[in-house]
């Protein structure tokens, strides 16, 4: 290869050892009379993707491996290959066969030609397509589509598309205001960059993946939200802490009922029944924050009993700063409610703050 590179296609990766060979027969067949290659981007997959593809890049140079360990993220994988690509157009697309390889040359024509900065595969364009997506699925495509506009000015039809192209350029421009986070890729990409983009969009058709399994789920779906929310909000208080009072505010019925029953109802005299009102609430708000608001670092077997004493344990020092907090302003103010609501406010922040450095700290394994 003496001709200068012209095109690294960045392919994320989790268990598509299946699908690999194809893909890159594909490739080959696409790119006739392209200088490129190709960066897999594998978070450690357990069906040794990495080592297949570390394999096959012996015998076939255009095929290169970024292998990360302990890390986890469609978003990040993809931003990590684009950075260790020399070339001047970077394309990114799944490995599943799903994208069609043969728009690869008529967007890299679209970028010679210099009318665009980004090309992006849209499914919603006239001429686009879902392939065999069920109804369901295509419903909540749309649904988040339409949410992801909320945040971002452009008049994309595909925002959410993981197969794109673009000018490295335009991505080394906006690469260090990159959220990141999650898979929507293009979105953060779209999103943070400056006014004057240019982007065109050239219709292709989703295909049915054939080997191994989407690793789309609902944990990716909640990402999502959070990171809409974010952007709408998050620059008055963190998303994080509106989910776990939203959560506090629900314990606070859960405990009245179990006070209610276990007092009234069952005749249980008052300090007992509050006492298990109390475990039952925290217990119950423990479970809700790690399936809402921690959701990405979600605890489970083990660590979920650790993570419910240490849970029980900041609780119990939050209770104590709430109800100290509460009877001083309650001496200086003696208006019964500000010191009750102040008292609480504490406490929840206490609380909020301590758990999610003590409780839930470590991200979700890979
Ligand atoms: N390295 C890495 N790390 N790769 C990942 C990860 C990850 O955590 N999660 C998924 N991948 C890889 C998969 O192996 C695949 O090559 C590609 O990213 C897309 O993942 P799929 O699991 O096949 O996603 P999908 O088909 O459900 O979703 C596609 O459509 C969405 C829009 O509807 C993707 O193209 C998304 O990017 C796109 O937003
Ligand atoms: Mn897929």
């Amino acid at each position: 290869m003496n001709n200068p590179l012209e095109l690294s296609v960045v392919v994320p990766t989790l268990n598509e050892s299946e699908n690999l060979p194809v893909l890159i027969a594909k490739l080959e067949e696409a790119l006739k009379g392209v200088e490129w290659e190709v960066i897999f981007v594998d978070d450690d997959s357990d069906d040794d993707t990495a080592e297949l593809a570390r394999q096959i890049g012996t015998t076939n140079r255009r095929v290169r491996c970024l292998h990360r360990i302990g890390r986890r993220g469609l978003s990040g994988a993809c931003i990590e290959g684009m950075l260790a690509s020399p070339a001047p157009y970077l394309a990114v697309m799944d490995a599943d066969l799903q994208h069609d390889e043969t728009l690869l040359p008529k967007m890299l024509d679209v970028l010679r030609a210099g009318d665009a900065d980004v090309v992006i595969g849209s499914r919603y364009m006239e001429g686009g397509g879902f392939g065999e997506w069920a109804e369901s699925r295509k419903s909540i495509s749309r649904f988040a589509t339409s949410l992801g506009r909320l945040v971002m000015k452009n008049n994309v039809s595909d925002p959410m598309s993981g197969f794109f192209m673009l000018r490295k350029e335009a991505f080394h421009q906006s690469v260090r205001k990159l959220s990141g986070i999650g898979f929507k890729i293009l979105l953060d990409i779209l999103a943070s960059s400056q006014r004057g983009l240019r982007i065109k969009e050239l219709p292709f058709e989703f295909r049915t993946r054939i080997a191994g399994e989407s690793k789309l789920d609902s944990m990716v779906a909640w990402e999502y939200v959070m990171m809409l929310l974010d952007k709408l909000i998050g620059h008055l208080v963190p998303i994080r802490f509106v989910l776990f009072s939203v959560v506090g505010l629900f314990g606070l019925g859960v405990h009245l009922a179990v006070l209610g029953i276990v007092h009234k109802g069952l005749g249980v005299e008052f300090a007992l029944s509050q006492g298990i009102a109390t475990m039952v609430a925290m217990t119950n708000n423990f479970v809700l924050n790690n399936i809402f608001t921690y959701r990405d670092k979600r605890l489970h077997g083990l660590s979920f009993l650790l993570g419910l004493l240490s849970f029980f344990a900041v609780c119990g020092v939050g209770a104590i700063a709430n109800i100290g907090i509460a009877a001083y302003v309650y001496g200086v103010d003696e208006s019964w409610w500000v010191a009750g609501v102040t008292g609480a406010l504490v406490g929840a922040v206490w609380n909020y703050a301590v758990s999610s450095v003590y409780t839930w700290r470590k991200p979700k394994k890979a």
